[in-house]
C-alpha cells in the first residue's frame, strides 16, 4: 500500500482525490518570473498540472488557428488588448461567464462578451531624465508634439503593439486627423529613428541621447530591481510621469487571458483565470513584475506606490483592438517606422 502511494506526487494525489482534470495547457506569450510562481501555486492548490507552451503572441495565435478544434490548448495568455481582440476575431477563443471574473475585472478591462479578461494592468507613460526635465514641463501625450521637444524623445517602432494601442486611444480621444498629426509631430521630435525595446528607450534617456521616452511602467520596475548595476543606475536617473491627468487619464492596457475554443477542460480553465485574478495572485504580479492589479489602487508594491496614484483612461480596451488596423495605417502615413 505504501508503495502505491509513493507513485503519486502530492499534486497527483490531490488531483486523484478531488477528481479534477490532471492537466491544463497554457499557450503563453508572457515570460515573467511572476507567472512561473503563480503556475506552481495553482498546481499545488488544485492538483491541476500546468503545461506551458511559450511563443510570440502572433505565433501562438497562428498556431491556435491552424490547430483548430484539435488544439490541446485550454488558455491563451498574452499581452495587449489589441492582440486579445485579434484572437477573439480569429475565432480561437470562447466566451466565458464567471461571477468572480465579472466582479473582479472592471468592465473596461475585459471583452464585453467575455472572450477575454484583463489579468494585469500596465500604463504607457512618459519616463523622463530627472536632470534635464522638470515634471512641471510635462502634461499630456498631445503636448509632446510641440516643437520644444524636437530631438528629445525616444520611443520604439510602430510595429510594436503597445504603440499601436496608444495611437488607437489617441484616435478615439481626438479623431483620426489629429492623431495622424500627432504621430507625424512625434516622429519629427524623435532623437533617433525608432528602434529597440522599451528598456532600451530608458537606457537611451539615461545615456543622454534623449530627454524622455514613451514606455510602459513595469519596465522601469524591472530595471530598478535588476541584478545588473548599470540598469539600476539607469532607473535611478529617471522619473515617471502619468500624462493627461486633467483629462481622460493615462493610457493603460492589460495583459489578459481567454479560454480557447478547443479547450477540453473549460471548468478548470475558468478556475485558472479566477485564480489569476484573486487578491493573492494580483499581489504577486505587482510585487514580482511591477504591473498594476486589475483593480488599480489595490495591493500596490512599494515601487508602484512611489510612482503615485494616477487617473487611468476608462476607454473600453476592446476598442483598441477594433481600431488597431487603422492605427497601423496612420503610423505608415506619419512615416513612423
Ligand atoms: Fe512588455
Amino acid at each position: 500500500m505504501s508503495c502505491f502511494f509513493k507513485l503519486f506526487t502530492i499534486t497527483g494525489l490531490v488531483a486523484f482525490i478531488s477528481g479534477s482534470a490532471a492537466e491544463l495547457n497554457i499557450y503563453s506569450h508572457r515570460h515573467y518570473d511572476s507567472d512561473a510562481i503563480l503556475f506552481k501555486q495553482f498546481s499545488e492548490e488544485t492538483g491541476i498540472k500546468i503545461n506551458v507552451v511559450k511563443g510570440s503572441a502572433d505565433q501562438l495565435i497562428q498556431r491556435l488557428i491552424s490547430e483548430g478544434s484539435n488544439s490541446p490548448a485550454d488558455v491563451l495568455l498574452t499581452v495587449d488588448a489589441g492582440r486579445l481582440h485579434r484572437a477573439k476575431v480569429a475565432g480561437i477563443l470562447q466566451p466565458v461567464q464567471s461571477d468572480k471574473l465579472l466582479r473582479r475585472v472592471p468592465s473596461p478591462l475585459r471583452d464585453p462578451e467575455g472572450y477575454w479578461y484583463g489579468m494585469t494592468v500596465r500604463s504607457r507613460v512618459i519616463v523622463y531624465s530627472k536632470d534635464r526635465v522638470k515634471p512641471s514641463e510635462l502634461s499630456t501625450y498631445e503636448a509632446l508634439a510641440r516643437p520644444e521637444w524636437k530631438g528629445r524623445i525616444v520611443v520604439r517602432s510602430s510595429g510594436n503593439i503597445y504603440n499601436q494601442s496608444l495611437l488607437a486611444s489617441i484616435m478615439v480621444a481626438n479623431g483620426e486627423e489629429k492623431a495622424l498629426n500627432w504621430a507625424k509631430a512625434i516622429r519629427k521630435n524623435m532623437a533617433r529613428s525608432p528602434r529597440g525595446s522599451d528598456r532600451d528607450q530608458a537606457r537611451a534617456v539615461a545615456a543622454g541621447l534623449a530627454d524622455l521616452a514613451i514606455m510602459n511602467t513595469y519596465y522601469l520596475g524591472i530595471l530598478s530591481n535588476s541584478s545588473v548595476e548599470a540598469d539600476r543606475k539607469v532607473a535611478a536617473s529617471l522619473g515617471v510621469f502619468f500624462p493627461n491627468q486633467d483629462g481622460r487619464g493615462a493610457h493603460i492596457n492589460v495583459s489578459g487571458a481567454g479560454v480557447t475554443v478547443s479547450s477540453k477542460n473549460k471548468k478548470e480553465a475558468i478556475q485558472f483565470l479566477e485564480f489569476l485574478t484573486s487578491e493573492s495572485s494580483q499581489e504577486t504580479f505587482t510585487k514580482v513584475n511591477y504591473e498594476y492589479p486589475v483593480v488599480i489602487g489595490n495591493n500596490q508594491h512599494g515601487l508602484l506606490k512611489n510612482w503615485g496614484p494616477f487617473k487611468a483612461d476608462t476607454l473600453n480596451l476592446s476598442i483598441l483592438g477594433a481600431k488597431n488596423a487603422e492605427a497601423v495605417r496612420l503610423f505608415d502615413r506619419a512615416g513612423w517606422e
